[in-house]
């Protein structure tokens, strides 16, 4: 029997689970929770995909006695909490024996607790403080004591759904860092981690030798280049998860508000960021406790006025565009202090940050770093196989790692190779295409701006459909990128639509140098060729490219069919969903929305489908309701919300939340109290 570890992602929002070989350390199956719940950046602890990797390692012959969690509860009284503590009470010991104390208790926080229990240590302890500095400590517990404990609950619970597993936790910034650099194959290189928060980390820059990392810069909340953009994406009246389209919306924009934020942060010489002192960004500090966050001033706030309904101004473009300048900058500093301070030729980002294409981009260019290597999943649901591969890692120093450029781990439908299992799931108005060869039908219709959508093999674990669950069309076309926004994405109008290429051919049509699977580096186009492919051209003539090899299958067969006619191998690919929809999962899944949407023909597997006749579609409200009530049927597990544990961050205001949310909990795991 093999031996296999479990990682899971359990922090805030894109929670994920693996099962990673430890002979190996290959990940062997992944997923995003997101997949199964159809929650986008799902934020509950991920009890559905951490089953699938237990069915998958049963099946497969895999013994899992280790589970890797991608944060660690104890963290948050490292370092920096020993420092705090300690500018109080000025006796290291008294400092270590008060750490120690609060590591050993489980407790639920609240306020009767914190009082009492800070109240009797020092009384206890014969350790003279004065008031007012008790009061300080007080403070401060109620976030790091609290978060330490909210995740030791969270562990209390895995602990119940994996029993007879250990649990080891790995800081989350370490968990980032593995994830890239494990995958990259090089054997030394630098490591750049920039998220919004991971425990207390918000960038850390490692160095990584023969699978050995040394961490040697830090950043720590609220300096958050990951929160600076999630406010920003605030502001524009976005959610969180929805980054991404402050970076399409860039394009539109001038640098205006440079004047105003460049100046904002600076970099101190040992590596962190801190901010200047300044009218625009600031942070704020909360009622009776020391959380504290990033925010824009109403100075700033005033300038842009929160747009309506996606009702964008010029000036809201403007804003997005100063944001992400300002963000590759940060970005391009902070890979050129760590190349001075370890002059290697590689480098891997990681974090939420690292989705950041035209980021990764400017640091390739505009470094002298010779690689750059970035996760497909570099956000948080990428932290899963870092934990998992951190703890193979340490076990084992000379294990051969190769450089990871395919992430088809996911869910998988067996049967879709079965001609008759497909035909009993097509809806009525459903049929097969008979025709002899369908890569060349489907080549020969797409220059036609007839709409494919593919489902085949099991899904990509990230956020981008790379194959497995994808809507093709015609990148040549010059209405395409309108037509399918709007019709078929049902997404705003200015978003962009990302390229496949072939391997042998990218270089001609744009600017890169290396082969980009996984959709995160956004580089230009070759200008000549420009006006023949209008449908992947943003509009500061910047493509976020994936270059197509033999190893992906579908999409190598279909471009090189598309070469054939048009000469130009490049195709729009974009994911398989209605806008603001997590991806499809299952069969059943892709068949509904097959039939929801405007799309011509979907590809299961080998086995192409078209509409018979065109169908009265659902409203897309009651079509979202049902296709939630799918996914809710299949998923017999509790939703354990882990933004609802966040609530009790507030001291004098916590304590209706705190019984709100014990209720809530109670109902929901009913015979489990694990809220004492
Ligand atoms: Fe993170």
């Amino acid at each position: 029997m093999k031996k296999g570890i479990i990682g899971i992602c359990s922090l805030v929002h894109d929670t994920s689970a693996c099962l990673v070989d430890c002979a190996t350390g290959k990940v062997v199956y992944a997923s995003a929770e997101e997949r199964f719940s159809n929650i986008k950046s799902d934020h509950h602890i991920p009890f559905y995909t951490i089953n699938e990797c237990l069915k998958y390692a049963k099946k497969n012959n895999y013994n899992v006695k280790e589970a890797a969690v991608a944060y660690d509860p104890e963290y948050f009284l490292g370092d920096n909490f020993y420092i705090i503590i300690n500018s109080i009470l000025k006796n290291k010991k008294s400092t270590s024996k008060f750490i120690d104390f609060l590591k050993e208790k489980n407790s639920f926080f609240n306020i009767e607790f914190n009082f009492n229990f800070i109240n009797n240590f020092f009384t206890s302890n014969m350790i003279n403080i004065k008031k007012k500095d008790k009061r300080k400590i007080y403070e401060l517990l109620t976030y790091h004591f609290n978060s330490m404990i909210k995740y030791k609950k969270i562990n209390q619970i895995l602990n119940d759904f994996l029993p007879g597993i250990k649990l080891i936790n790995v800081r989350h910034h370490i968990a980032h860092a593995v994830s890239a650099y494990y995958n990259s194959g090089f054997e030394e290189s630098n490591i750049l981690v920039m998220d919004g928060q991971g425990e207390e980390d918000t960038i850390t820059i490692f160095k990584a030798k023969k699978n050995t990392l040394k961490e040697i810069s830090k950043t720590t909340w609220p300096y958050s280049i990951g929160y600076f953009y999630q406010i920003a994406t605030f502001a524009l009246n976005y959610k969180i998860g929805d980054e991404y389209k402050v970076m399409g919306m860039s394009a539109y924009g001038k640098n205006k508000f440079l004047k105003y934020l460049n100046k904002c942060f600076r970099l101190n010489n040992d590596g962190s960021l801190t901010l200047n002192k300044n009218p625009y960004l600031g942070i704020k500090f909360f009622r009776d406790t020391k959380y504290q966050q990033l925010n824009f001033t109403n100075k700033l706030l005033n300038l842009i006025e929160k747009p309506i309904n996606n009702n964008f101004k010029q000036v809201h473009f403007d804003f997005a565009k100063s944001i992400q300048t300002i963000v590759e900058e940060i970005g391009l500093s902070l890979a050129k202090w760590a190349y001075n301070k370890n002059r290697s030729k590689n480098l891997c980002i990681s974090g939420g940050v690292a989705l950041n294409g035209l980021m990764n981009n400017n640091i390739l260019n505009k470094s002298n770093y010779k690689n750059i290597y970035v996760y497909a999943a570099s956000g948080d649901d990428g932290t899963s196989v870092g934990a998992a591969q951190y703890v193979v890692m340490k076990k084992n120093n000379f294990l051969k790692r190769k450089k990871v450029n395919q992430v088809f781990l996911g869910y998988e439908d067996n049967k879709i190779k079965n001609k008759n299992y497909i035909k009993k799931k097509l809806h009525i108005n459903l049929d097969f295409v008979k025709c002899k060869n369908v890569f060349k039908f489907i080549a020969r219709e797409l220059t036609k701006n007839k709409v494919f959508a593919i489902y085949s093999g099991k899904s990509e674990f990230g956020p981008r459909a790379l194959g497995s669950r994808s809507i093709i069309a015609n990148a040549l076309d010059k209405n395409i990128k309108k037509e399918l926004n709007l019709k078929i994405k049902i997404r705003e109008p200015f978003r962009p639509f990302a390229p496949i290429v072939l391997n042998d051919d990218y270089k001609k049509y744009f600017k890169l140098n290396f082969n980009s699977e996984f959709m995160l580096f956004i580089c230009g186009t070759v200008e000549k060729f420009r006006k023949f492919m209008p449908g992947v051209v943003h509009r500061d003539n910047t493509a976020r490219v994936q270059t197509v090899g033999r190893d992906n299958k579908i999409f190598y067969k279909i471009l090189s069919e598309f070469k054939k006619i048009t000469k130009i191998p490049v195709l729009i690919n974009t994911s398989f969903n209605i806008g603001g929809e997590a991806m499809v999962n299952s069969l059943e899944d892709a068949l509904n929305s097959f039939n929801q949407m405007d799309i011509d023909y979907l590809l299961v597997g080998e086995y192409l489908i078209q509409k018979k006749k065109r169908i009265e579609k659902k409203k897309i409200d009651d079509f979202i309701d049902n296709r939630n009530k799918l996914f809710n049927k299949k998923n017999p597990f509790p939703r354990i919300d882990i933004l609802r544990l966040n609530a009790n961050f507030y001291t004098k205001t916590s304590r209706v939340i705190i019984e709100k949310m014990k209720d809530n909990l109670r109902n929901k795991i009913k015979g489990k109290l694990f809220i004492k």
